[in-house]
């Protein structure tokens, strides 16, 4: 007996097919469990990581499993990178963007009263800024694909209080009230 996920996929309602996706963070993680999915259910799907050899790792593996999957090199923290990577997303997918997930999200596990001025900007720019910029910047890829829905990844430390990562968990919050209504947006914890 098939199990649930590979019934699910074989309902046509569920393909994804003609789709295109941007994931950022895809070489491991839940960024690269939403690559596979993605891909597997039909999509052509570019996603992003620093680390080159961990993404060209990946690629190869999906590339032998049939999946459609490009990537770039890219700091999201970067603004410019940032710029870089939805130009070469709009290349890539003749400038139609049906989803994009700002899956990227990192913590510094240290007491809230240690943090550095860097510690603070690092956070907020890689976890908060990344995911309203992309989400910006894919604007006009989203509009023109006619069905644009963009995906934020938060943290139950979002609305409950955990032992770590404080400021993790305030970024997070921000994330969960991000003013996207311009877009179908969709909260994952
Ligand atoms: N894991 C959990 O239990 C959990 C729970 C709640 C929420 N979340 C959220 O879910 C998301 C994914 O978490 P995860 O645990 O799967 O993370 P992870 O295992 O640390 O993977 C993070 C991915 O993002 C990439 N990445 C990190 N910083 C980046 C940057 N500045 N620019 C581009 N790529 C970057 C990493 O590759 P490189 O290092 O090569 O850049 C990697 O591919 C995050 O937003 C996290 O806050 C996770």
């Amino acid at each position: 007996m098939a199990k649930t996920g590979e019934n699910l996929r074989d309902k046509s309602r569920w393909s994804l097919g003609g789709m295109t996706a941007l994931v950022t963070g895809g070489s491991k993680g839940i960024g690269d469990a939403v690559v596979e999915e993605l891909a597997t259910l039909g999509a052509r799907v570019h996603t992003c990581g620093r680390d080159e050899t961990q993404l060209q790792e990946r690629l190869r593996e999906w590339q032998a499993k049939g999946l459609q999957v490009t990537i770039s090199v890219c700091d999201v923290s970067s603004r410019a990178q940032r710029e870089e990577l939805m130009k070469t997303a709009s290349s890539v997918f003749q400038g139609k963007l049906n989803i994009l997930v700002n899956n990227v999200g990192t913590c510094i596990t240290k007491p809230t009263i240690e943090y550095t001025a860097e510690d603070f900007s690092f956070l907020m720019a890689t976890n908060l800024e990344s995911a309203f910029h992309l989400s910006q910047l894919a604007h006009p890829l989203l509009k023109a694909s006619g069905s644009g829905s963009i995906v934020l990844m938060s943290s139950i430390v979002a609305v409950v209080h955990a032992n770590f990562g404080s400021i993790y968990g305030a970024t997070k919050g921000d994330i969960n009230i991000l003013p996207l209504w311009h877009f179908e947006v969709m909260h994952t914890y």
